[in-house]
């Protein structure tokens, strides 16, 4: 299983209504401007969660690409590929692992790994075995988060007023990875060649508080805790944490920068 990022059927529709706007579609977009693949790649959008990755790149490139979505999560490939877009049936989808790929040696032109490799229990073996899937000069492009912005710190510090530590912990645990420092020596290791490291940085861009909280920390694996501890704890979270980010409200929408790290490298 995934550490940390095991999401039901009911939270994998919530994820693609609110988390996937929110942030992971402008990241999707950043990371595909970075990586640029060409008209006729064959790409696999490891991890793919609810799909946002693949159909964005699908989009991007046409018909002449093949296009492959894989996820550990039954769940979250079940909405991917039911997602009302032309460009999602377009893809192809596979529930999987990144430790065993099912696929053969030298399939893919790129691996795109978006917010996935932080959860990956064996960061080396997923590594070797994008390595494996990728032809020779084929890219690799992994993307993680920085450091949380101001959303997921207030959030954290009402959740570990109203819900405890150990959930206020959790709901931070996308960021506690040194992507910097591990995927690099990931790569070099599986024998990755030219790594670069780089920040991108996106808007997340939600609707008023009262609105996204409760849907972002219901489409996150705390939700189910949170929502077990009695039905005013949500609404007392979503208060607490709301004014702290005020200065960040414009007209119905909360906007505010999330840092992200992205890490290339070529099949050597
Ligand atoms: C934060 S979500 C990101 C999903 C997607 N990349 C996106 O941008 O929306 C993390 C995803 O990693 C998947 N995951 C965790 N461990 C995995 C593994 N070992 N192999 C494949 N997918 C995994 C989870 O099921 C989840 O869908």
């Amino acid at each position: 299983m995934g550490k940390g990022y095991v999401l039901d059927a009911d939270a994998a529709v919530l994820y693609e209504a609110q988390k996937v706007p929110a942030i992971f579609a402008p990241l999707a977009a950043a990371t595909l401007a970075a990586v640029a693949p060409s008209a006729g790649a064959t790409l696999l959008d490891l991890a793919c969660g609810t799909g946002i990755l693949a159909r964005t790149a699908r989009r991007r490139l046409g018909s002449a690409a093949r296009v492959v979505g894989l996820d550990l999560s039954a769940a979250m490939i079940e909405v991917a590929a039911g997602v009302d877009d032309p460009a999602a049936g377009a893809c192809e989808w596979v529930v999987g692992s990144a430790l065993a790929l099912p696929f053969a040696d030298a399939s893919f032109s790129d691996v795109l790994c978006q917010q996935g490799m932080q959860y990956v229990p064996d960061v080396e073996a997923a590594a070797a075995e994008i390595h494996r899937v990728l032809k020779p000069g084929g890219r690799v492009a992994l993307t993680v988060w920085g450091p949380p912005n101001l959303f997921f710190t207030a959030t954290a510090a009402a959740l570990e007023r109203h819900a405890g530590p150990e959930i206020a912990r959790d709901w931070l645990s996308p960021f506690d990875f040194d992507g910097r420092s591990v995927l690099p020596a990931a790569l070099l290791a599986a024998g990755f060649g030219t790594i670069e490291t780089a920040p991108l940085v996106v808007e997340r861009v939600m609707a008023l508080p009262e609105i996204s909280f409760p849907a972002e920390i219901l489409s996150n694996p705390i939700g189910p805790k949170v929502a077990a501890l009695g039905e005013d704890v949500l609404p007392r979270v979503v208060a607490d944490a709301a004014p702290a980010v005020a200065r960040h409200v414009a007209g119905d929408r909360v906007v505010m920068p999330q840092e992200a790290l992205i890490v290339t490298a070529t099949h050597a």
